[in-house]
């Protein structure tokens, strides 16, 4: 999200409502994508590859490693530098943190960074900013809470990044050991972006105009006790969203475990599955501006 100033997040924000509104139809014909998932994803990989057919592109997939030539000890920089012989842009998730970035520099074809390991997931944070201003009406001056895991889950740290242009006040209540990083809150600090640390989200909730839930990330715990200790931190239920203000939503970038119940879903906050269908549109938009495409 560093790469990209408020400018560039206007513009893709108005891409996006021009392809969900069918005003524009970018073209992407003739042009074939690669979608290189090395770790587990649904939205991520699907809405990338939903994107593609709609613009009117191909695609070719890899979902893990167990049958490709990364089994036989193939490197990273090998397997991109022969995927960019076929594919004319790359869509890459990976475990490892800076891999996308990595791979960036590795081929001469565009690559889009779909998660990387416990850093980064700025297509997820286009999309989150998308659904934001579509419940919302603006960016400017919210009041946004953060909740679960902060340090392990990437969406929170492009998000936050994100947003920082628009002046929001944010609120991050996470189990202690999973505390936003150092790293983004310094960035805060000297961009001055009010933030606050907190442990009960009650007292909060008639403030907020929206609240992004995240799910404790199990895969990421070296010990399984220490995953088992902060799994219920927070839950949310229809009694904690009984004072909400009008506006509120809720957005989860999905997949959930148990951080919020079932009986929240049908409340009219609930934005996480909208907010999953608007990974499309804002994944059309990214990579029409990537491709540079005519419409
Ligand atoms: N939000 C998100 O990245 O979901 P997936 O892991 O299913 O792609």
């Amino acid at each position: 999200m560093r790469d990209v100033g408020k400018k560039d997040i206007l513009e893709l924000l108005e891409l996006a409502e021009k392809i969900e509104t069918g005003k524009i139809k970018p073209d992407l014909s003739g042009k074939l994508g690669a979608l290189l998932f090395f770790e587990p994803s649904t939205r991520t990989h699907f809405s990338f590859d939903t994107a593609i057919k709609k613009l009117g592109g191909q695609s070719f997939s890899m979902s893990g490693t167990s049958s490709t030539s990364v089994k036989k000890g193939e490197t990273l920089a090998d397997t991109l530098m022969t995927i960019s012989q076929y594919a004319d842009f790359i869509v890459m998730r990976h475990k490892v943190e800076g891999a996308a970035r990595f791979a960036s520099e590795t081929v001469d074809i565009p690559v889009i960074n779909a998660g990387d390991g416990t850093n980064q997931h700025p297509t997820q944070a286009m999309l989150d900013m998308y659904s934001i201003k579509k419940t919302q009406g603006t960016l400017e001056n919210l009041t946004i809470a953060m909740i679960g895991d902060l340090r392990l889950g990437r969406t929170v740290h492009s998000l936050a990044e994100a947003l920082i242009p628009f002046k929001p006040k944010f609120y991050f209540a996470s189990p202690k050991h999973l505390q936003m990083p150092q790293y983004i809150k310094d960035e805060l600090l000297e961009k001055n972006i009010e933030f606050e640390e907190i442990e009960d989200i009650k007292p909060i909730m008639p403030q907020l105009d929206i609240m992004y839930v995240t799910r404790i990330q199990k895969e990421r715990f070296a010990v399984l006790e220490d995953y088992e200790k902060v799994k219920d931190a927070y839950i949310v239920t229809p009694e904690i969203l009984s004072n909400v203000k009008d506006n509120f939503k809720l957005l989860h970038p999905l997949p959930r475990v148990n951080e919020i119940t079932v009986e929240v879903d049908d409340m009219p906050y609930a934005y996480y599955f909208q907010q999953a269908k608007n990974g499309v549109f804002m994944r059309q938009a990214i990579i029409t501006k990537l491709m540079n495409l005519k419409y």
